[in-house]
Protein backbone atom coordinates (compact mmCIF):
# COMPACT_ATOMS: atom_id res chain seq x y z
CA UNK A 1 0.00 0.00 0.00
CA UNK A 2 1.28 3.27 -0.91
CA UNK A 3 2.27 5.30 2.29
CA UNK A 4 0.36 8.54 2.98
CA UNK A 5 1.18 11.48 5.15
CA UNK A 6 -1.26 12.41 8.26
CA UNK A 7 -3.11 15.40 7.75
CA UNK A 8 -4.34 17.26 11.10
CA UNK A 9 -8.39 17.13 11.65
CA UNK A 10 -7.78 20.89 11.27
CA UNK A 11 -6.24 21.15 8.03
CA UNK A 12 -9.04 17.81 6.42
CA UNK A 13 -12.15 20.24 7.64
CA UNK A 14 -10.75 22.72 5.80
CA UNK A 15 -9.84 20.44 2.61
CA UNK A 16 -12.08 19.94 -0.32
CA UNK A 17 -13.67 16.54 -0.50
CA UNK A 18 -12.54 13.45 -3.05
CA UNK A 19 -8.70 12.80 -1.56
CA UNK A 20 -7.48 9.77 -0.07
CA UNK A 21 -6.52 10.61 3.18
CA UNK A 22 -5.02 9.52 6.50
CA UNK A 23 -6.41 10.79 10.21
CA UNK A 24 -5.32 9.89 13.49
CA UNK A 25 -6.49 10.72 16.95
CA UNK A 26 -8.71 9.96 19.84
CA UNK A 27 -12.00 8.65 19.62
CA UNK A 28 -14.55 11.13 21.11
CA UNK A 29 -17.94 9.03 20.99
CA UNK A 30 -19.40 6.20 18.68
CA UNK A 31 -22.60 6.11 17.67
CA UNK A 32 -24.67 4.11 15.09
CA UNK A 33 -26.80 1.56 13.51
CA UNK A 34 -26.61 -2.18 12.62
CA UNK A 35 -24.80 -1.48 9.38
CA UNK A 36 -22.65 2.14 9.84
CA UNK A 37 -20.76 3.21 12.44
CA UNK A 38 -20.09 6.99 13.00
CA UNK A 39 -16.83 7.93 15.31
CA UNK A 40 -15.69 11.35 16.04
CA UNK A 41 -11.96 11.33 15.96
CA UNK A 42 -9.91 14.77 17.59
CA UNK A 43 -6.31 15.06 17.47
CA UNK A 44 -6.57 18.29 19.46
CA UNK A 45 -5.36 20.48 16.08
CA UNK A 46 -9.14 21.88 16.39
CA UNK A 47 -11.98 22.10 19.27
CA UNK A 48 -13.85 20.90 16.42
CA UNK A 49 -14.26 17.03 15.38
CA UNK A 50 -13.95 14.74 12.19
CA UNK A 51 -16.55 12.24 11.94
CA UNK A 52 -15.11 8.58 10.46
CA UNK A 53 -17.66 6.71 8.64
CA UNK A 54 -17.70 3.01 9.02
CA UNK A 55 -19.35 0.10 6.50
CA UNK A 56 -19.76 -2.26 9.73
CA UNK A 57 -20.06 -5.16 6.90
CA UNK A 58 -16.88 -4.75 5.68
CA UNK A 59 -14.84 -4.10 9.25
CA UNK A 60 -13.92 -6.63 11.33
CA UNK A 61 -16.26 -6.62 14.37
CA UNK A 62 -13.38 -7.44 17.15
CA UNK A 63 -11.65 -4.23 15.78
CA UNK A 64 -14.37 -2.64 15.97
CA UNK A 65 -16.23 -3.51 19.73
CA UNK A 66 -12.38 -2.11 20.85
CA UNK A 67 -12.74 1.19 19.14
CA UNK A 68 -14.31 3.18 22.44
CA UNK A 69 -14.28 6.64 23.75
CA UNK A 70 -10.22 7.86 24.52
CA UNK A 71 -8.97 5.07 22.49
CA UNK A 72 -6.31 5.97 19.66
CA UNK A 73 -6.80 4.87 16.17
CA UNK A 74 -5.70 5.99 12.42
CA UNK A 75 -7.69 5.88 9.31
CA UNK A 76 -7.43 5.90 5.89
CA UNK A 77 -10.09 6.50 3.66
CA UNK A 78 -11.77 8.89 1.19
CA UNK A 79 -12.33 12.89 1.67
CA UNK A 80 -16.06 12.80 0.95
CA UNK A 81 -18.58 15.33 1.24
CA UNK A 82 -20.70 15.00 4.29
CA UNK A 83 -24.26 14.61 4.16
CA UNK A 84 -25.54 14.99 8.27
CA UNK A 85 -25.16 18.47 9.32
CA UNK A 86 -23.05 20.24 11.21
CA UNK A 87 -19.58 18.98 9.09
CA UNK A 88 -18.79 19.80 5.42
CA UNK A 89 -16.63 16.90 4.71
CA UNK A 90 -15.82 13.15 6.65
CA UNK A 91 -13.96 10.21 6.14
CA UNK A 92 -15.33 6.94 4.68
CA UNK A 93 -12.98 4.70 6.05
CA UNK A 94 -11.30 2.01 4.38
CA UNK A 95 -8.60 0.64 6.74
CA UNK A 96 -8.31 1.53 10.41
CA UNK A 97 -5.42 0.75 12.76
CA UNK A 98 -6.31 0.51 16.76
CA UNK A 99 -2.85 2.22 18.23
CA UNK A 100 -4.16 2.27 22.08
CA UNK A 101 -7.45 0.76 23.53
CA UNK A 102 -8.93 2.55 26.29
CA UNK A 103 -10.91 0.41 28.62
CA UNK A 104 -14.68 1.97 29.53
CA UNK A 105 -14.62 0.90 32.77
CA UNK A 106 -11.17 2.14 33.89
CA UNK A 107 -10.87 5.06 31.61
CA UNK A 108 -11.28 8.39 34.07
CA UNK A 109 -13.16 10.80 31.29
CA UNK A 110 -15.68 8.41 30.63
CA UNK A 111 -17.62 8.98 34.23
CA UNK A 112 -21.03 11.17 34.09
CA UNK A 113 -18.86 13.34 36.29
CA UNK A 114 -17.44 16.00 34.11
CA UNK A 115 -17.57 18.92 37.04
CA UNK A 116 -14.44 21.18 36.81
CA UNK A 117 -13.91 20.14 40.84
CA UNK A 118 -13.64 16.61 39.31
CA UNK A 119 -11.34 17.08 36.48
CA UNK A 120 -8.69 18.35 38.47
CA UNK A 121 -8.88 15.39 40.46
CA UNK A 122 -7.84 14.06 37.04
CA UNK A 123 -5.51 17.07 35.84
CA UNK A 124 -3.24 14.49 33.73
CA UNK A 125 -6.31 13.37 31.77
CA UNK A 126 -8.52 16.67 31.87
CA UNK A 127 -6.86 17.87 28.49
CA UNK A 128 -8.56 15.26 26.29
CA UNK A 129 -11.69 16.78 26.82
CA UNK A 130 -13.38 19.72 24.85
CA UNK A 131 -12.84 22.40 27.49
CA UNK A 132 -9.14 21.80 28.47
CA UNK A 133 -8.32 21.82 24.75
CA UNK A 134 -10.00 24.99 23.87
CA UNK A 135 -8.24 26.32 26.82
CA UNK A 136 -4.39 24.89 26.27
CA UNK A 137 -4.73 26.17 22.57
CA UNK A 138 -5.87 29.51 24.33
CA UNK A 139 -2.92 29.40 26.57
CA UNK A 140 -0.55 28.52 23.98
CA UNK A 141 -1.45 31.49 21.38
CA UNK A 142 -1.96 33.86 24.14
CA UNK A 143 1.73 33.02 24.81
CA UNK A 144 3.00 33.35 21.23
CA UNK A 145 1.16 37.09 20.89
CA UNK A 146 2.60 38.75 24.25
CA UNK A 147 6.20 37.18 22.01
CA UNK A 148 4.67 39.13 18.90
CA UNK A 149 3.73 42.51 20.82
CA UNK A 150 6.93 42.88 22.24
CA UNK A 151 9.48 41.81 19.50
CA UNK A 152 7.49 44.11 16.86
CA UNK A 153 7.74 46.71 19.11
CA UNK A 154 12.05 46.49 19.47
CA UNK A 155 11.62 44.83 23.04
CA UNK A 156 14.77 42.49 24.14
CA UNK A 157 13.27 39.18 25.84
CA UNK A 158 15.45 39.06 29.02
CA UNK A 159 15.38 35.58 30.50
CA UNK A 160 15.85 36.40 34.84
CA UNK A 161 16.76 34.06 37.28
CA UNK A 162 14.25 31.39 39.38
CA UNK A 163 16.62 31.03 41.94
CA UNK A 164 17.71 34.34 43.61
CA UNK A 165 18.80 35.36 47.49
CA UNK A 166 16.63 38.28 46.48
CA UNK A 167 13.22 38.74 47.86
CA UNK A 168 12.01 41.41 45.05
CA UNK A 169 8.65 42.06 46.40
CA UNK A 170 9.86 42.65 49.77
CA UNK A 171 6.70 40.53 51.43
CA UNK A 172 8.26 37.19 52.58
CA UNK A 173 6.31 34.81 50.60
CA UNK A 174 9.57 32.63 49.17
CA UNK A 175 10.16 29.43 48.88
CA UNK A 176 13.35 28.21 50.41
CA UNK A 177 15.62 26.17 47.77
CA UNK A 178 18.27 24.17 49.61
CA UNK A 179 19.96 20.93 49.53
CA UNK A 180 20.79 21.21 53.39
CA UNK A 181 20.19 17.38 55.08
CA UNK A 182 16.70 18.48 56.82
CA UNK A 183 17.11 16.14 59.40
CA UNK A 184 20.41 16.96 59.91
CA UNK A 185 20.90 20.45 59.57
CA UNK A 186 24.43 22.41 59.91
CA UNK A 187 24.16 25.27 62.43
CA UNK A 188 26.39 28.30 63.03
CA UNK A 189 27.59 29.75 66.66
CA UNK A 190 24.32 31.62 67.07
CA UNK A 191 22.00 28.16 66.65
CA UNK A 192 20.89 29.63 62.93
CA UNK A 193 20.71 27.42 59.91
CA UNK A 194 24.39 27.98 58.49
CA UNK A 195 23.39 28.98 54.81
CA UNK A 196 27.33 28.45 54.31
CA UNK A 197 27.30 25.20 54.32
CA UNK A 198 24.04 25.38 51.59
CA UNK A 199 24.80 24.66 48.02
CA UNK A 200 25.07 27.95 46.79
CA UNK A 201 26.63 29.60 50.15
CA UNK A 202 23.71 31.79 50.85
CA UNK A 203 19.87 30.97 51.65
CA UNK A 204 18.09 30.91 48.31
CA UNK A 205 14.59 30.86 47.02
CA UNK A 206 12.48 30.65 44.05
CA UNK A 207 11.86 34.13 42.68
CA UNK A 208 8.30 36.37 42.99
CA UNK A 209 9.06 38.37 40.07
CA UNK A 210 12.05 38.57 37.72
CA UNK A 211 11.56 42.74 38.08
CA UNK A 212 14.52 43.46 40.21
CA UNK A 213 16.72 41.63 37.53
CA UNK A 214 14.72 43.31 34.68
CA UNK A 215 15.49 46.49 35.84
CA UNK A 216 18.91 45.89 35.25
CA UNK A 217 18.12 44.91 31.82
CA UNK A 218 16.04 48.16 31.01
CA UNK A 219 18.65 50.20 32.35
CA UNK A 220 21.43 48.70 29.76
CA UNK A 221 18.72 47.82 26.94
CA UNK A 222 16.27 50.06 26.87
CA UNK A 223 12.98 47.98 26.64
CA UNK A 224 12.71 44.31 28.34
CA UNK A 225 10.25 41.91 28.76
CA UNK A 226 10.40 38.61 31.09
CA UNK A 227 7.82 35.93 30.60
CA UNK A 228 8.66 32.95 33.43
CA UNK A 229 7.50 31.11 36.32
CA UNK A 230 7.04 32.56 39.40
CA UNK A 231 6.78 31.13 42.60
CA UNK A 232 4.78 32.65 46.07
CA UNK A 233 4.24 31.03 49.21
CA UNK A 234 1.40 32.66 49.85
CA UNK A 235 -0.98 30.35 51.53
CA UNK A 236 -4.24 31.76 49.80
CA UNK A 237 -6.49 29.06 48.54
CA UNK A 238 -8.55 31.90 46.29
CA UNK A 239 -9.96 31.05 42.59
CA UNK A 240 -7.23 33.46 41.43
CA UNK A 241 -4.36 32.62 43.29
CA UNK A 242 -1.63 30.05 42.75
CA UNK A 243 1.60 29.15 44.34
CA UNK A 244 3.16 28.72 40.79
CA UNK A 245 1.88 30.96 38.09
CA UNK A 246 3.52 32.46 34.91
CA UNK A 247 4.16 36.35 34.95
CA UNK A 248 4.94 38.83 31.95
CA UNK A 249 7.23 41.78 33.10
CA UNK A 250 7.96 44.74 30.44
CA UNK A 251 11.03 47.32 32.04
CA UNK A 252 10.86 50.60 30.03
CA UNK A 253 14.07 53.39 30.36
CA UNK A 254 12.48 56.48 30.18
CA UNK A 255 9.02 55.87 30.57
CA UNK A 256 7.08 57.80 33.20
CA UNK A 257 3.85 56.43 35.01
CA UNK A 258 1.57 57.73 32.19
CA UNK A 259 4.08 56.53 29.24
CA UNK A 260 3.33 52.78 31.62
CA UNK A 261 -0.55 53.08 32.02
CA UNK A 262 -0.72 53.85 27.92
CA UNK A 263 1.75 51.11 27.22
CA UNK A 264 -0.43 48.39 29.25
CA UNK A 265 -3.86 49.56 28.28
CA UNK A 266 -2.37 48.83 24.53
CA UNK A 267 -0.58 45.38 25.37
CA UNK A 268 -3.58 43.85 26.89
CA UNK A 269 -6.15 45.70 24.65
CA UNK A 270 -4.09 43.91 21.89
CA UNK A 271 -4.22 40.10 23.63
CA UNK A 272 -7.56 40.29 23.52
CA UNK A 273 -8.20 41.11 19.98
CA UNK A 274 -5.58 38.96 19.18
CA UNK A 275 -7.63 36.14 20.83
CA UNK A 276 -10.83 37.22 19.00
CA UNK A 277 -9.09 37.16 15.30
CA UNK A 278 -7.09 34.27 16.21
CA UNK A 279 -8.94 31.80 18.46
CA UNK A 280 -12.40 32.11 17.64
CA UNK A 281 -13.40 28.35 17.15
CA UNK A 282 -12.12 27.98 20.74
CA UNK A 283 -13.80 31.06 22.17
CA UNK A 284 -17.27 30.63 20.85
CA UNK A 285 -16.83 26.99 22.42
CA UNK A 286 -16.48 28.15 25.49
CA UNK A 287 -19.20 31.21 25.42
CA UNK A 288 -21.99 28.66 23.78
CA UNK A 289 -20.79 26.23 26.81
CA UNK A 290 -20.31 28.28 29.84
CA UNK A 291 -20.49 32.14 29.44
CA UNK A 292 -23.01 33.38 26.71
CA UNK A 293 -21.40 36.77 27.43
CA UNK A 294 -17.75 35.99 27.06
CA UNK A 295 -17.37 37.09 23.46
CA UNK A 296 -19.46 40.64 24.70
CA UNK A 297 -17.05 40.99 27.44
CA UNK A 298 -13.77 40.43 24.96
CA UNK A 299 -15.34 43.04 22.68
CA UNK A 300 -16.02 45.50 25.47
CA UNK A 301 -12.42 45.34 26.67
CA UNK A 302 -11.10 45.97 23.05
CA UNK A 303 -13.63 48.88 22.58
CA UNK A 304 -13.57 50.88 25.55
CA UNK A 305 -11.45 53.50 27.47
CA UNK A 306 -10.04 52.21 30.83
CA UNK A 307 -10.88 54.81 33.49
CA UNK A 308 -7.83 55.97 35.31
CA UNK A 309 -8.40 57.65 38.93
CA UNK A 310 -6.33 57.57 41.92
CA UNK A 311 -6.56 55.34 44.64
CA UNK A 312 -7.85 57.88 46.86
CA UNK A 313 -10.78 58.59 44.44
CA UNK A 314 -11.51 55.25 44.81
CA UNK A 315 -11.63 54.84 48.26
CA UNK A 316 -13.97 58.17 47.92
CA UNK A 317 -16.04 56.08 46.05
CA UNK A 318 -16.31 53.19 48.15
CA UNK A 319 -17.34 54.86 51.35
CA UNK A 320 -20.05 56.50 49.27
CA UNK A 321 -21.36 53.16 47.94
CA UNK A 322 -21.25 52.30 52.07
CA UNK A 323 -22.77 55.52 52.90
CA UNK A 324 -25.51 54.84 50.71
CA UNK A 325 -26.48 51.41 52.21
CA UNK A 326 -23.98 48.88 50.17
CA UNK A 327 -22.69 46.24 51.83
CA UNK A 328 -18.89 45.49 51.54
CA UNK A 329 -17.66 42.55 53.66
CA UNK A 330 -14.14 43.83 54.34
CA UNK A 331 -14.63 47.58 55.87
CA UNK A 332 -13.31 50.69 53.51
CA UNK A 333 -11.22 53.24 54.38
CA UNK A 334 -8.17 55.20 53.19
CA UNK A 335 -4.99 53.17 53.71
CA UNK A 336 -6.38 49.47 53.00
CA UNK A 337 -4.81 47.08 50.64
CA UNK A 338 -8.42 47.05 48.29
CA UNK A 339 -9.90 43.66 48.40
CA UNK A 340 -11.51 42.02 45.49
CA UNK A 341 -15.03 42.72 45.91
CA UNK A 342 -13.75 46.38 46.14
CA UNK A 343 -12.24 46.34 43.25
CA UNK A 344 -15.35 44.40 41.30
CA UNK A 345 -17.01 47.45 42.81
CA UNK A 346 -16.10 50.13 41.03
CA UNK A 347 -14.74 47.92 37.61
CA UNK A 348 -18.50 46.02 37.36
CA UNK A 349 -20.72 48.13 39.21
CA UNK A 350 -19.27 51.76 39.36
CA UNK A 351 -17.43 52.47 35.84
CA UNK A 352 -18.58 49.59 34.19
CA UNK A 353 -15.10 49.55 32.13
CA UNK A 354 -11.65 48.20 33.70
CA UNK A 355 -10.10 50.91 35.84
CA UNK A 356 -6.48 51.71 35.86
CA UNK A 357 -6.00 52.60 39.86
CA UNK A 358 -3.10 55.32 40.57
CA UNK A 359 -1.26 56.52 43.48
CA UNK A 360 -1.64 54.12 46.49
CA UNK A 361 -1.05 54.43 50.04
CA UNK A 362 3.06 53.86 49.74
CA UNK A 363 2.48 51.72 53.39
CA UNK A 364 0.57 49.14 51.06
CA UNK A 365 3.09 48.71 48.15
CA UNK A 366 6.16 47.43 47.52
CA UNK A 367 10.00 49.53 48.38
CA UNK A 368 10.77 50.53 44.67
CA UNK A 369 7.84 52.30 44.01
CA UNK A 370 8.65 56.03 43.30
CA UNK A 371 7.60 58.16 46.09
CA UNK A 372 5.21 61.00 45.42
CA UNK A 373 5.53 64.58 47.06
CA UNK A 374 2.63 63.59 49.51
CA UNK A 375 5.15 61.75 51.80
CA UNK A 376 2.14 59.15 51.91
CA UNK A 377 1.65 57.66 47.83
CA UNK A 378 3.33 56.00 45.20
CA UNK A 379 3.42 56.28 41.56
CA UNK A 380 2.07 52.78 41.54
CA UNK A 381 -0.77 51.56 38.70
CA UNK A 382 -2.68 48.40 39.32
CA UNK A 383 -5.39 47.51 36.43
CA UNK A 384 -8.30 46.20 37.41
CA UNK A 385 -10.19 44.00 35.46
CA UNK A 386 -14.47 42.92 34.96
CA UNK A 387 -14.75 39.03 37.18
CA UNK A 388 -10.82 39.30 37.72
CA UNK A 389 -10.18 41.97 40.04
CA UNK A 390 -6.07 42.85 39.40
CA UNK A 391 -4.72 41.81 36.24
CA UNK A 392 -1.80 43.78 36.24
CA UNK A 393 0.57 45.61 38.92
CA UNK A 394 2.97 48.05 37.88
CA UNK A 395 4.71 51.70 39.18
CA UNK A 396 7.12 53.83 37.93
CA UNK A 397 10.25 53.16 39.93
CA UNK A 398 11.74 55.20 42.53
CA UNK A 399 15.40 56.39 41.04
CA UNK A 400 16.78 58.48 43.60
CA UNK A 401 19.33 56.12 45.33
CA UNK A 402 18.95 58.23 48.35
CA UNK A 403 14.91 58.02 48.88
CA UNK A 404 15.16 54.05 48.14
CA UNK A 405 17.46 53.76 50.55
CA UNK A 406 15.78 55.58 53.41
CA UNK A 407 12.54 53.18 52.44
CA UNK A 408 14.77 49.54 52.32
CA UNK A 409 15.84 50.70 55.77
CA UNK A 410 12.34 52.21 56.69
CA UNK A 411 11.29 48.43 56.08
CA UNK A 412 13.70 46.76 57.78
CA UNK A 413 14.69 44.67 54.65
CA UNK A 414 17.67 42.90 53.82
CA UNK A 415 20.25 45.18 52.28
CA UNK A 416 23.02 42.94 52.09
CA UNK A 417 20.93 40.90 49.12
CA UNK A 418 20.02 43.78 47.31
CA UNK A 419 23.50 45.68 46.56
CA UNK A 420 23.56 44.91 43.36
CA UNK A 421 19.73 46.65 42.32
CA UNK A 422 21.08 49.47 44.37
CA UNK A 423 23.66 49.86 41.41
CA UNK A 424 21.06 50.64 38.95
CA UNK A 425 20.36 53.84 41.12
CA UNK A 426 24.23 54.61 42.07
CA UNK A 427 25.42 54.45 38.47
CA UNK A 428 23.79 56.01 35.77
CA UNK A 429 20.55 56.09 37.58
CA UNK A 430 17.10 56.83 34.94
CA UNK A 431 13.69 57.28 35.44
CA UNK A 432 11.73 53.95 34.40
CA UNK A 433 8.87 52.11 34.97
CA UNK A 434 7.14 48.46 34.64
CA UNK A 435 4.63 46.20 35.02
CA UNK A 436 3.76 42.68 35.75
CA UNK A 437 1.07 40.93 33.76
CA UNK A 438 -0.40 37.57 35.63
CA UNK A 439 -0.45 34.91 33.06
CA UNK A 440 -3.37 33.33 34.19
CA UNK A 441 -5.20 36.27 35.36
CA UNK A 442 -5.07 36.84 31.57
CA UNK A 443 -6.34 33.76 30.65
CA UNK A 444 -9.14 33.63 33.31
CA UNK A 445 -10.61 36.93 31.21
CA UNK A 446 -9.84 35.43 27.93
CA UNK A 447 -11.75 31.69 29.01
CA UNK A 448 -14.08 32.80 31.30
CA UNK A 449 -12.86 30.57 33.39
CA UNK A 450 -13.54 31.24 36.81
CA UNK A 451 -10.73 29.07 38.96
CA UNK A 452 -7.57 29.84 38.45
CA UNK A 453 -6.70 25.96 38.14
CA UNK A 454 -8.66 25.56 35.18
CA UNK A 455 -6.14 27.66 33.30
CA UNK A 456 -2.70 26.20 33.86
CA UNK A 457 -1.89 22.66 32.97
CA UNK A 458 -0.83 21.30 36.02
CA UNK A 459 -1.85 24.06 39.08
CA UNK A 460 0.41 24.35 42.36
CA UNK A 461 -1.76 25.38 45.12
CA UNK A 462 -1.54 25.31 49.20
CA UNK A 463 -1.62 20.95 49.15
CA UNK A 464 -1.79 20.64 45.95
CA UNK A 465 1.23 19.50 43.87
CA UNK A 466 0.40 16.41 41.96
CA UNK A 467 1.03 15.59 38.23
O1 LIG B 1 1.20 42.86 41.77
P1 LIG B 1 2.36 41.91 41.71
O2 LIG B 1 2.74 41.21 42.95
O3 LIG B 1 3.55 42.75 41.11
C1 LIG B 1 4.82 42.31 40.88
O4 LIG B 1 5.22 41.20 41.09
C2 LIG B 1 5.70 43.34 40.24
N1 LIG B 1 7.10 42.91 40.39
C3 LIG B 1 5.31 43.51 38.81
C4 LIG B 1 6.13 44.57 38.11
O5 LIG B 1 5.92 45.74 38.33
N2 LIG B 1 7.07 44.17 37.28
O6 LIG B 1 2.06 40.80 40.60
C5 LIG B 1 1.79 41.19 39.27
C6 LIG B 1 0.62 40.41 38.72
C7 LIG B 1 -0.70 40.66 39.47
O7 LIG B 1 -1.33 41.82 39.03
C8 LIG B 1 -1.46 39.38 39.14
O8 LIG B 1 -2.03 39.48 37.85
C9 LIG B 1 -0.37 38.33 39.10
O9 LIG B 1 0.84 39.01 38.85
N3 LIG B 1 -0.27 37.57 40.35
C10 LIG B 1 -0.70 36.31 40.52
N4 LIG B 1 -1.31 35.47 39.66
C11 LIG B 1 -1.62 34.24 40.13
N5 LIG B 1 -1.35 33.81 41.37
C12 LIG B 1 -0.74 34.62 42.26
N6 LIG B 1 -0.45 34.18 43.50
C13 LIG B 1 -0.39 35.94 41.84
N7 LIG B 1 0.22 37.00 42.44
C14 LIG B 1 0.29 37.97 41.52
MG1 LIG C 1 -0.19 43.62 43.00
Amino acid sequence: MEEIKRIKVKDLLGMAPGKEVLAKGWVRTKRGNKEIAFIALNDGSTINNIQIVVDKTATDADLLAKITTGACIAVRGTLVESIGSGQAVEVRAGEITLYGECDPMRYPLQKKDTSFEYLRTVAHMRPRTNTFGAILRLRSQMAFAIHDYFHSRGFVYLNTPLITAADAEGAGEMFQVTTLDLNNVPRNKKGEPDYSKDFFGRQTSLTVSGQLEGELGATALGEIYTFGPTFRAENSNTPRHLAEFWMIEPEMAFYDIKDNMVLAEDFIKSLVRYALDNCMDDIRFLNDRYDNTLIERLQGVVNTEFKVLTYTEGIEILEKAVADGHVFEYPVSWGIDLQSEHERYLVEHHFGRPVIMTDYPKDIKAFYMKQNDDGKTVRGMDILFPKIGEIIGGSERESSLEKMEARINELGMSRRTLEWYLDTRRFGSCPHSGFGLGFERLLLFITGMSNIRDVIPFPRTPKNAEF
